[in-house]
């Protein structure tokens, strides 16, 4: 009888500490994300100090609960992965230590996975027949970019932001409005009930070609709208219909931002579905928007379950599983990575300066 592929995923590169198991690729049998949300709400940005120490607190409990979860215990793993890349190296550390210890203890290969990557194949968990090459979007709070996913392991970087990613804008923007952190859920929330046409704010779409994104013009805009220059200052605050309005027209400007350049890449490749991934990928508006787009939705629209869009292990399992078929391993040796593998700089993700 053949035995199933059972990769163990971990993932600590920001401030999830995911584990998970996935069977040949993509059956989830267990996916187990613990937020660090809480810890760092007060700071309204990731702290990478306390995200290491809570991830070294977390990880045990962790790949624990995803083993009990997934019915199997440590040697019946075919492969442990860890995300190496790219990420906080303080916060990478901790779970590539677990990994490698889990690996060497039970003699198992060790996979180092990128992250940027793992959401970029995330359909392919989602979708195992998802029809290649596939248009992706990665939208989260470090990154926000469009890949052609050519084969699985094969992709190519259409374009990326130059400045805030489409998370940061949206966390920015809820900070600007006074909105609790995680800005994107807490516009979207605040967006249900506003009128997205009250207030006109820009999009910017670099010039004709650019498949780049770039939204900081934005998020200056909803400042000077808030408190225009050189006006006196407001004697009261926006009041909460205008905070809906307000939240309800930034949002749809960072979607139409996101749908325009999903259209143009459509049209420059010949793609065949289009995927998802990365927190921002949880967006009820841009779900619909995508859906409802008479260009875009012509292609095989694959979007993910939350579960497998904001970081979490499955997807860094799925990728190994695919990086496992090819032969690939990593040494006991493998180095933490700041940087993405296509060589692209990364922001600091929403790292606090104190
Ligand atoms: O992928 P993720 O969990 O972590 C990073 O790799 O950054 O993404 C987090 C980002 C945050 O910026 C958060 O505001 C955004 O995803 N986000 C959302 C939603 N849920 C999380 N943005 C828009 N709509 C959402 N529902
Ligand atoms: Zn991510």
């Amino acid at each position: 009888m053949r035995v199933p592929e059972r990769i163990l995923g971990i993932e600590t590169s920001c401030d999830e500490t995911a584990a998970a198991v996935v069977e040949d690729g993509h059956v989830v049998r267990s996916n187990v994300v613990h937020s660090q949300i809480e810890l760092h709400q007060r700071f309204r940005g990731v702290v990478p100090e306390i995200a290491s120490r809570s991830h070294t607190e977390r990880i045990l409990p962790i790949v624990t609960r995803a083993l009990a979860e997934a019915e199997l215990s440590p040697a019946d793993l075919t492969a442990v992965a860890v995300t190496h890349r790219p990420g906080m190296v303080g916060c990478l550390l901790v779970g590539m230590a677990a990994a490698k210890a889990l690996a060497w203890r039970f003699d198992k290969p060790l996979v180092g996975v990128d992250h940027v990557q793992a959401h970029v194949h995330t359909g392919l968990i989602a979708e195992p027949d998802m029809p290649l090459p596939a248009l992706c979007l990665v939208a989260s709070g470090g990154h926000t970019a469009l890949y052609l996913l050519h084969e699985p392991g094969r992709s190519e970087r259409l374009g990326t932001t130059r400045d805030d990613a489409a998370g940061e804008a949206l966390d920015k923007g809820a900070s600007l409005l006074g909105l609790p952190y995680p800005g994107g859920p807490s516009i979207q929330a605040a967006a249900a009930t506003g009128d997205r046409d009250a207030y006109k704010l820009p999009r910017t779409l670099l010039d004709k070609e650019s498949l780049d994104f770039s939204f900081s013009g934005l998020k200056t805009a909803l400042l000077y709208t808030l408190q225009p220059q050189g006006a006196p200052p407001r004697k009261s605050p926006p009041s909460p219909e205008e905070i809906a309005d307000l939240a309800a027209s930034y949002q749809e400007a960072v979607v139409d931002v996101l749908i325009t350049k999903l259209r143009r890449a459509a049209e420059r490749h010949p793609v065949r579905s289009l995927c998802i991934g990365g927190g921002v990928a949880k967006n009820e508006r841009l779900r619909a928007r995508l859906a409802s787009d008479g260009r875009l939705n012509r292609l095989r629209l694959v979007l993910p379950p939350l579960s497998l869009c904001a970081d979490n292990g499955a997807m860094i399992a799925g990728l190994a599983a695919i990086a496992l078929r090819k032969g690939e391993t990593s040494p006991l040796d493998l180095d933490a990575v700041a940087t993405p593998q296509s060589g692209g700089k990364t922001k600091p993700r929403r790292r606090v300066r104190r």
